[in-house]
């Protein structure tokens, strides 16, 4: 396994407002939706779509994408069975996602006319993967470990140093936004976060990518790389390599869910793929815009042909 993921799996709730609602109020909205996500799960997927190769077409099944493990836990129940299948069907190893006594996480989302989201995410099952549920073995042949926090933190700390031991480079995908121990911060390699997360752990507000650009620096006295991505901005990064910005193609904005989760998981499968910092976050901007032009998270995260199109490659 080149890539390891651990992380949530959510079934999300989704219903489009004219607005988002203010405490005390009621709105009406559409009817809803239900999508496959989680942001441990969407990035699992985002990187088994950029290793995979062909594209598939419409009447054939996405071929097998060796390479990406997902460690987590679901619900028994049919959210969960649901969820779990899907990631199968990506060629995602699923072995260590296992189904526990717990409901499956869910997520509840409002997407308002501009295809901006607010989401509350009820853990459940993703609450109950403990630091002891890892296994080295599982880690073994990882270069890439991937990370977010919607699973304890002990948890997440215990992967990166599992990551580490393995000898796999470490993303830290800081989201959502909490505040983060030195002795996890120490294990990681690679933290990545959005402008909101990175005012959370910075206390300044990147408005710009010039302004980025410093707290990525401000933040990398912390974490060897930081990347900030900044939605239509584009992404900033700040790294014993140098540092950059890398704007983003224009797109429709239809849906902004999962775009977070495609940059991390094109950023991951550039990297497995020895590619530079610099190629890996083209990479991830361009795979971030092209899912806020569908629906939902992981059925808006492109596939590798898609991207490389994009790019030009
Ligand atoms: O990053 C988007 C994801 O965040 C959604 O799929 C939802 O499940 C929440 O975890
Ligand atoms: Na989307």
């Amino acid at each position: 396994m080149s890539i390891v993921v651990v992380g949530s799996i959510n079934m999300d709730l989704v219903v489009r407002v004219k607005r988002h609602p203010v405490p005390g109020e009621t709105l009406l909205g559409s009817d809803y939706e239900t999508h496959h996500g989680g942001k441990g799960a969407n990035q699992a997927v985002a990187a088994a779509r950029m290793l995979a190769r062909p594209m598939p077409t419409k009447s054939a099944s996405p071929g097998p994408a060796p390479g990406v493990r997902m460690i987590g836990r679901v619900g028994q129940d049919e959210f969960g069975q649901q969820l779990r299948n899907a990631l199968k069907r990506e060629g995602i190893n699923v072995s260590a996602t296992l189904p526990i006594a717990a409901p499956t996480g869910v997520a509840f989302i409002a997407i308002d006319e501009e295809g901006q989201n607010t989401i509350i995410v009820s853990p459940g099952a993703n609450h109950r993967l403990r630091p002891e549920h890892l296994s080295p073995a599982e880690f073994e042949e990882a270069r890439v470990v991937v990370l977010q926090l919607e699973i304890p933190l002990e948890t997440v700390r215990r992967a990166a140093e599992l990551g580490r031991q393995a000898g796999a480079q470490v993303i830290l995908n800081a989201a959502p936004a909490q505040k983060l121990p030195d002795k996890l911060l120490h294990h990681i390699d690679i933290l990545v976060v959005n402008e909101i997360e990175a005012l959370g752990l910075s206390g300044v507000k990147p408005d710009s990518p010039e302004m980025a650009l410093e707290v990525a620096q401000l933040l990398a006295k912390k974490v060897p790389t930081v990347i900030i991505t900044l939605g239509e901005q584009g992404a900033v990064w700040a790294s014993p390599e140098g540092q950059g910005h890398q704007p983003v193609p224009e797109v429709e904005v239809v849906d902004a869910t999962g775009a977070g989760d495609a940059f991390i998981g094109a950023l991951a499968a550039a990297l497995c793929e020895g590619r530079p910092l610099a190629q890996a976050v083209a990479h991830g901007c361009v795979a971030g815009a092209l899912a806020t032009t569908k629906t939902g998270a992981q059925s808006s995260l492109p596939w590798r042909e898609e991207v490389c199109a994009r790019l030009e490659l």
